[in-house]
């Protein structure tokens, strides 16, 4: 783990961080008053986003990583990931900013998937809703000896292929770095 500062960062890693901050933005989290943003990069720059999303139905909240590995998967990425940002803040009753919000359990699973794709130890940014604490990890020391692909030996990376227009011909992919 390091921690930095967003000042200290590269500019692609301090955009991601942004992009994340500003996801948050668009949380739908009326229940816990719980702004969250995620961002994933792909390796050739693209940038997929994320924000939280919450129901009535309290257990169905769908955390903002979720959204933007979703995201990255629709798109074609998900199994080229390089980092991660995910920026978090209360902001109801009160608004707190200067926690760190690192991934929950299941989104470090869900991260440790595509790492084990790609073969990339993904960067995780973890930063606080201010952009004044920034702590990096390795997905691999968020999740050590995590189960994944190659725990039950599935080496199978077959897609579905169509012969027509492929996602990564998208005329909309979002975000794509120049
Ligand atoms: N949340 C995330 O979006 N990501 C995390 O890693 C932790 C928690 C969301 C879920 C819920 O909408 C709110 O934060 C409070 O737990």
């Amino acid at each position: 783990m390091k921690t930095i500062r967003l000042a200290s960062l590269t500019k692609k890693d301090a955009d991601l961080i942004i992009a994340a901050r500003k996801a948050a933005d668009n949380a739908y989290a009326p229940y816990s008053g719980f702004a969250v943003g995620a961002a994933t990069r792909a390796t050739d720059g693209t940038i997929h986003i994320g924000a939280n999303l919450e129901n009535a139905s309290y257990g169905l909240a769908l955390c903002a990583e979720v959204s933007a590995l979703t995201a990255a998967n629709t798109f074609g990425d998900f199994d080229r990931l390089e980092a991660i940002a995910v920026v978090g803040f209360n902001f109801f009753p009160k608004v707190y900013l200067s926690e760190i919000v690192t991934p929950c359990g299941r989104c470090r699973q869900l991260i440790s998937e595509s790492a084990q794709l790609s073969g990339i130890d993904i960067d995780v940014f973890a930063s606080s809703g201010d952009l004044e604490r920034i702590e990096q990890y390795k997905i691999s020391e968020l999740l050590p000896q995590a189960f994944g692909p190659q725990s039950i030996h599935s080496s199978n990376p077959a897609k579905p292929t169509s012969t027509e227009i492929t996602s990564r011909e998208h005329p909309k992919r979002l975000l794509r770095k120049k």
